[in-house]
């Protein structure tokens, strides 16, 4: 029996199941599987759900989520299976989005290591952890692009480029579910779902939950691919987002769900909505609750999270005409295939091992996974005069308001994580420098001088604990000089907390906030190297800093290990290598700023400054500060020009590009080889460039390294105007190297 035949047979027993179910399910029922409540123990937004034990008597719950604890979850099981008439599982869900208690780098931070297997492996731990506490399904991944670091929401995504957002979506789907045939087969595979769909990061000023209005054109080519990508590697369900896309909201556009989504890319799991996505499209204008929660049914929506428009209107517009029968049966045999394929109806307590709950969670062995993929994530913007790594020896200040939390650590999203576990900077520090170095600390300042918006920037439980510091900013300022001038490095832990980016938390100032500027300032009149060890979910416009501090070591937010590993950063244990997946501004005016966009007809000459009447600002370059696919290592790495194969070839062609990356240094290191491929002249206007390929590769210190990329016909295909996936006959620039900027080029053409 062939792959296929025995998927074949496997769907044809499980529809026989699910048709004989379905044929006992009263309309209640079946309605009943479409609701997803929340189980009140974390919530965001207005949850409505109340009496869930009851409602799961009744058969009107499908799912919950958010709720923590595999003896908790094992209890509500038993009633599903127990008290329900027809004992269907339900189905338990939770956002683990980068890590479940071992906690790895927010989404941004891991796609800075452009290291598929370690995002992977990242995943796989995620699934291990969280099915051993109860948990079968996670909101992850979120692939959604985005060009706007003003929206919080870029620290949970893969940044700014489709191709590597997709090649992250597919490795993060196969951590999760396990591949193909196998997915789901253990009981440490688990359920992903894609989210949020669509162009959720697209939205209007960078404000969370704004409006998107887009070309379809642009969509498709340089939006929609990860979302496509994690369908293509088996993703079990989707999530629609609560932005409209085309004027009708994602959560009942039939275009977004049923013709493209499952028609066009063949998507055959279920799609829930984002957290009372139903409900939030009444305020979208588009009607009132019944009229909505029909218009989402008819879209192709099969799960109500939380709005429970579904539960209290579908009946009545059943009656009505509004939607089908047939509708709803489609919805609920989606959410029981689901089920299914999880193995709940064989076992409905096969994520209820309370042993396993013991065993795995939060190992030595996931920790130092975690300790390693982190140091990976980080991204080195600055070192001037080999500051870096610092020597262990001598006297190193530690300052700032993000030296000696844990709670601002793991980052946004880490909802099953406990918030004391992870060790500060300073524990960090102290445990990888040794005794030979003594290291002090000095807090410096507040994360920001006005204390309401610190209250907003750390709701969640993540404190600063303002209230329980009573110097005032001077005071901490001068206490931090102190240390400063007795030191021989300062390292300044700076930046956002954990709760400035995430949901919720867009920003229209992109500057290290104002008490810890004024903090940096003081510290570099100093005259002592100062290194600044960034905390952030975003990009931060950093010109001054570059400008002015000795190193600048960005580690986003790097779970529950990052402590010890910016200590083997610091320290040299390990050789900073990651890159960054989204481009840095000089400023907030620049935005939306991005490396594959297009030419105007009126381009600056590469590396030009002001010109009248071409395309440029009066008061900054067109240049970013730093720009995608940047990041320095303690190595360096020279490149030759490329070599290619052949300069012609024909669609059923291939050619190679080639490079020799150098490690000129007596360190050894890891570099991320990046190619892109510019389309000369097209129907349409095409980028400047796109990236097409990576490879991450360690090179030791002194030596070389050929690269190769494998260029295919099918690599030049982009959506045309009529939206049809096409490659061109004509010129293409190759070009390649160690960030989209600095790359070296050659040209070929398609015949
Ligand atoms: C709202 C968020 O947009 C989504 O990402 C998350 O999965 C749900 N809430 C559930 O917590």
């Amino acid at each position: 029996m062939t792959a296929c035949d025995s998927q074949k047979s496997g769907d044809a027993s499980m529809n026989k199941f699910i048709d004989k179910l379905m044929d006992r399910m009263t309309l209640e029922e079946k309605i009943g599987q479409l609701n997803l409540p929340s189980s009140g123990d974390i919530t965001t937004g207005q949850a409505r759900s109340n009496n869930i034990a009851d409602k799961i008597r009744a058969g009107a719950v499908g799912g919950l989520f958010n709720i923590k604890g595999v003896e908790k979850i094992q209890e509500v099981q038993r009633i599903a299976v127990e008290e329900s008439r027809l004992k269907i599982p339900l189905l338990f869900g939770m956002d683990v989005i980068h890590g479940y208690e071992t906690v790895f780098p927010i989404p941004l931070g891991m796609a800075a290591t452009w290291d598929m297997k370690a995002i992977e492996q990242s995943a796989r731990i995620a699934a291990i952890e969280a099915s051993a506490d109860g948990i079968c399904w996670t909101f992850s991944p979120m692939v959604d692009i985005s060009r706007d670091p003003r929206w919080g929401r870029v620290s949970e995504g893969s940044g700014e480029d489709p191709f590597l957002g997709g090649e992250i979506a597919k490795a993060m789907v196969y951590g999760y579910q396990g591949k193909g045939d196998s997915a789901y087969r253990e009981k440490t595979n688990i359920m992903a779902c894609v989210k949020h769909y669509a162009l959720y990061g697209a939205a209007e000023a960078g404000l969370d939950y704004n409006t998107t209005d887009m070309s379809r054109i642009r969509m498709f080519n340089e939006y929609m691919y990860p979302y496509q990508a994690a369908v293509d590697a088996g993703a079990g369900s989707v999530m629609s987002s609560f932005n409209e896309v085309d004027g009708i909201p994602a959560t009942a556009n039939k275009w977004l769900i049923t013709d493209v989504l499952r028609k066009q890319w063949g998507f055959g799991g279920f799609v829930v909505t984002d957290y009372t996505g139903i409900m939030e499209m009444v305020n979208h204008g588009i009607g009132d609750m019944r009229e909505v929660s029909a218009r989402a049914l008819s879209a192709g929506v099969d799960m109500d999270m939380v709005s429970e428009g579904y539960l209290s209107t579908l009946q009545q517009s059943l009656k009505e005409g509004k939607i089908t029968e047939k509708e709803i049966d489609q919805a609920c045999r989606r959410i029981l295939e689901a089920k299914y394929k999880l193995g709940l109806f064989d076992n409905p307590y096969k994520y209820c091992d309370t042993e396993r709950a013991k065993t795995d969670i939060y190992t030595d062995e996931h920790r130092s996974i975690a300790r390693r993929i982190s140091a990976e994530s980080f991204v080195l913007l600055k070192n001037d005069k080999q500051t870096l790594p610092i020597k262990k020896k001598g006297k190193i200040a530690v300052v700032g308001p993000l030296a000696n939390t844990s709670s601002n650590m793991p980052g946004t999203w880490s909802v099953a994580v406990n918030m004391e576990a992870p060790a500060t900077l300073v524990e960090g520090l102290k445990e990888v420098a040794g005794d030979k170095v003594e290291i002090v600390y000095a807090k410096g300042s507040h994360l920001m001088s006005d204390a309401a918006y610190e209250e907003r920037a750390t709701l969640f439980g993540r404190t600063l604990y303002r209230d329980k510091e009573k110097r005032s900013d001077i005071q901490m300022l001068n206490e931090a000089l102190n240390v400063a001038h007795g030191a021989d490095v300062v390292v300044a832990a700076l930046g956002e907390s954990s709760e400035m980016s995430g949901e919720s938390s867009s920003r229209t100032d992109l500057n290290i906030p104002d008490v810890q500027k004024t903090l940096l300032e003081e510290l570099v009149k100093t005259g002592k190297p100062v290194v600044l060890v960034l905390f952030t979910g975003r990009p931060l416009t950093l010109t001054w800093e570059d400008k002015n501090v000795s190193a600048i070591l960005n580690v986003w937010f790097g779970g529950t290990e990052a402590a010890y590993a910016i200590g083997d950063v610091l320290f040299g244990n390990v050789n900073p290598g990651g890159k960054l997946p989204v481009t840095f501004p000089q400023n907030v005016g620049q935005i939306p700023l991005f490396y594959n966009h297009k030419n105007t007809g009126r381009p600056l000459a590469e590396g030009g400054w002001f010109e009248k009447f071409r395309a440029n600002y009066l008061d900054v370059t067109n240049e970013p500060l730093y720009p995608f696919g940047y990041g320095l290592s303690y190595a360096q790495f020279d490149y030759s020009d490329v070599r290619l194969s052949t300069d012609q070839i024909d669609r059923n062609g291939m050619l190679t590009a080639s490079v020799t990356v150098t490690n000129n240094s007596e360190c050894d290191g890891d570099e991320i080889v990046q190619l892109y491929i510019r389309d000369l002249v097209g129907s349409v206007t095409r980028p400047v460039k796109e990236l097409k390929g990576f490879e991450k590769v360690t090179i030791r210190a002194g030596e070389s390294k050929d690269i190769s990329f494998k260029i295919t016909p099918e690599m030049l295909k982009f959506y045309n105007s009529d939206i049809q996936f096409v490659n061109e006959v004509g010129e293409f620039e190759v070009m390649i190297g160690t960030n989209s900027r600095d790359v070296k080029k050659a040209t070929f053409s398609l015949k």
